[in-house]
């Protein structure tokens, strides 16, 4: 019940006052501490620890905000790009960023349910915990069947149970992942945040979740 009001609180409430400042500040990061440089610093690292050659690739933002990673990736390797995002003003935003994407305003699981397109980078950076863990599985397992073979999916700012970080929502058990781990379609790649981007403005024992498809 208390995490349902804060999850109601923390998407309704808060997401709406973060949009509602960037519209005004341009700050390009939907975070109280982040902002836009802090977002393309973290997506070109992600490109280059995975060597990903997006040259005319899908690259889909699934809470993409107001599109900031989706620029830097468009402008600097000339993919296409799909966002998707829950709030209005975002997606005005990101539209107006990244005037050649696709965006589409509602909810992740909605939008995968119906999903036809396949992708070689599809980011989720500070958004999976918004989601209850079954909730979290379903779009995780969604996402890796509409990868292209070396896509990647990229789950940012992955935080466990057992970390101290109190304004998570819906923070996952340290089994969480096995079964992905143990798979043989996927490889499976987990690095601390601090270490893959240099600094960290939250929880410092956050992690990055890698998962590509390699059949
Ligand atoms: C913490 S922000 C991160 C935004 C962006 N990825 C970034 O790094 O700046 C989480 C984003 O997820 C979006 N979001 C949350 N729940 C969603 C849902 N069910 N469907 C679509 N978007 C959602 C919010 O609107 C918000 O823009």
């Amino acid at each position: 019940m208390f995490k349902s009001f804060k999850n109601f609180f923390h998407i309704k409430i808060v997401m709406n006052l973060y949009s509602l400042r960037n519209y005004f500040t341009s700050n390009g990061a939907v975070w109280l501490k982040l902002n836009g440089s802090d977002l393309e610093n973290m997506i070109s690292k992600i490109i280059d620890y995975n060597r990903l050659d997006l040259n005319d690739k899908n690259i889909l933002d699934l809470g993409c905000g107001t599109g900031t990673m989706l620029r830097y990736a468009v402008d600097n390797h000339q993919c296409n790009a799909f966002g998707i995002d829950l709030i209005r003003l975002n997606i005005y935003q990101a539209k107006k960023k990244v005037p050649s994407g696709i965006f589409y305003r509602g909810d992740i699981i909605d939008y995968l349910n119906v999903l036809k397109e396949k992708f070689d980078l599809v980011i989720l950076y500070g958004v999976i915990g918004c989601f209850t863990l079954p909730n979290q599985r379903l779009i995780i397992d969604k996402i890796l069947e509409s990868l292209n073979p070396g896509g990647l999916l990229w789950i940012g700012a992955n935080l466990y149970e057992d970390f101290d970080y109190k304004f998570q929502t819906y923070p996952v058990p340290r089994n969480f992942y096995d079964d992905y781990k143990k798979s043989e379609q996927f490889t499976f790649d987990e690095v601390s945040e601090v270490e893959l981007f240099g600094k960290h403005k939250y929880e410092p024992k956050q992690t990055s979740v890698m998962i590509s498809y390699q059949p």
